[in-house]
Order: structure tokens, then sequence, then C-alpha cells
């Protein structure tokens, strides 16, 4: 492929200039929301830095959306490290973040400490410029390892799909005084350990409101309402391409939608459709037609009858 499509060129109000650490915490400071995206390969990751995305999360959601898997778990580093390979080969002014998959968000006096620290360098190894973490207080030392490494970190509290054993299933956190003020505590603690910046996932938007003018650095929310300093949604549901577990026999493609997402298109529906037109096509003989076929050279047909 040739050049590459220039970033932002007609996003609103959006500077053209690469996306940094830094700049994310300016953005909070000069009150310009921050547009967040996941993403996992390389097509989808050129038009998202085409469209003026800021950042752009690797996120272990591929376990659902991309490999299949029911929750998040499963996903492996090298999964993770093949999605981002690809996405690092799409962006040029997106931040670009890895998340770090179940079982590397352990904290510094694990026997994972170290096995995290690897994990971390080789995503920074292979193009990411920041790692997220799930996890509060608990993982504070671990945020403080990796920032003392120089690798950026963004943390993760509220509802973090990495635990939906331990709550029981994918809850909305915070909803009592007391747990809003344990998610506030994991805020704190986690920007003092270094985090530059924090996912709020589904919690009460009082709660993430608070959370966000107590901290400094900014605030990503997904389904924690709109006061936060930025929004992150996962890019199949954005649009339209999540799909649950299939069903042989049945073309149900329809999952339950969480009430934070907003579908922005059905590209499910636009794939099926075409897929089904060219099922029809190839099997009446209409595909390939003449205009989509190759001829020799003029003459050298007959030599071959001959
Ligand atoms: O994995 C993911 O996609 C995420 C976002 C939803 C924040 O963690």
């Amino acid at each position: 492929m040739s050049s590459h499509p220039s970033p932002a060129e007609n996003s609103t109000q959006r500077p053209a200039g690469k996306v940094t650490v830094p700049s994310l915490i300016k953005a909070k400071q000069r009150n310009e929301k921050i547009v967040a995206l996941t993403a996992y390969d390389y097509p989808t990751s050129v038009i998202l830095d085409h469209a003026g995305v800021d950042v752009v999360l690797v996120g272990d959601s591929a376990a659902n959306v991309v490999f299949g898997y029911e929750t998040t778990l499963p996903v492996s580093l090298d999964e993770m490290m093949l999605c981002l390979k690809a996405v690092r080969r799409g962006l040029r002014r997106a931040l670009l973040v890895a998340d770090l998959p179940f079982g590397y968000g352990l904290n510094a006096e694990s026997p994972a400490s170290e096995e995290v620290l690897k994990a971390a360098i080789s995503f920074m190894k292979n193009g990411a410029e920041a790692v997220k973490i799930e996890g509060g207080i608990q993982h504070a030392d671990q945020v403080k390892a990796l920032a003392q490494a120089n690798i950026p970190v963004m943390g993760h509290i509220g509802l973090m799909p990495q635990s939906v054993h331990a709550m029981g299933g994918y809850r909305v956190q915070g909803k009592t005084s007391s747990s809003a003020d344990e998610l506030l505590e994991d805020a704190l603690a986690l920007e003092a350990a270094g985090a530059f910046s924090l996912v709020l996932e589904g919690i009460p938007e009082e709660v993430a409101e608070r959370i966000t003018e107590k901290l400094q650095i900014p605030t990503i929310g997904i389904g924690a309402g709109e006061k936060c300093d930025g929004q992150i949604l996962v890019l199949h549901d954005l649009l339209g391409l999540t799909v649950p577990p299939p069903v042989l026999g049945q073309g149900a493609l329809k999952g339950r939608k969480p009430r934070f997402v907003r579908e922005y298109a059905n590209v499910k529906e636009t794939i099926l459709g075409a897929v089904q037109e060219y099922a029809k096509d190839v099997r009446t003989g209409t595909f390939p037609s003449d205009k989509e076929t190759y001829r020799m050279s003029e003459g050298e047909s007959e030599k071959i009858a001959q």
C-alpha cells in the first residue's frame, strides 16, 4: 500500500500533533474531552487514526470480540501481542495503549511482579506507548514498579471484566456511599503510584464526577456518565459488530447490548447482507462476471486450441 491517510484532517477541534502522555494531562487541564476507542487490527486502526481518535487501546476485550472467548480471562499475551503489532502498523497520531491480560495485574510482592514487568516491556518493545492494568489500591505497587521503569500506566477501576467471577457477574460498582469511597481511594492510590490516566468502567455518574474532580490525571469513562475527562468504547460495540457465540443452524447475531453502548452503525447486518449476496451470485453463476475475469493475450487461446 502507498501512503498513509493523514490523520485528524476533518475531525472536530482535534489538534493534528502526536498524542502523548503529557498531552493527555494537558487536555484535562484545558477541559478538552479525550476520545478513546479499542482496536485490534490494522485496517480499523488506520481508520481510527484518520478519524482523529486520541487514544487507541488494544483491549483485552479482544478476547470476546475478536477471539470469541466468553470472558476476557483466557486471552494470552501472545494473542494480545498479535493485535498490538497489527494496530501499531496502523497508527501515527493516536497514543497506543496495550492491555495486560488477566494474571498480569498482581501486586508487587507476588512472584508474578517480575512477569508483569517483562510483559509490559515486551508490549513497549513492540510499539505500545503505555500499558493498562485492571485493579485498585492492591495494584498500586505494581503500577509504581512499572512507572519507575518508565512504562506509562493507565489504571482501570470500577467494573473490571477480569474480576467477573470475583464480582459475581458484570455488575455496576460504587452504588453505595461506602463503595464509592473505596473507588475514590483506589483512584487516588493509583494516581499517587504514578498512573497517568484512569479508566472508570460501570460506575454511577456522581461517583465518576467526584473521582474526576479529585484527580490531576484524566479519567476515561465507559458506562460512567459524561463527567469523565474522556470516553472509551469497544469498537465492535460502536460498530454493531459484537456477536454472541454462534449457534449452528440459527442466524442469531443479536446479543444483549449493555446500557452504555451506543451503536453508530450496524456492520453485522452490512457484512451479512454482502456475504449473502456473494453466496447467491456464486451459486447462480453471476459472479465472477466478464468484467471480473482475466483473458489471455489476443490470439493466444486459439494457439492452445490448435
Ligand atoms: O478491554 C477493553 O476493551 C477495555 C475497555 C473497555 C476500557 O478495558
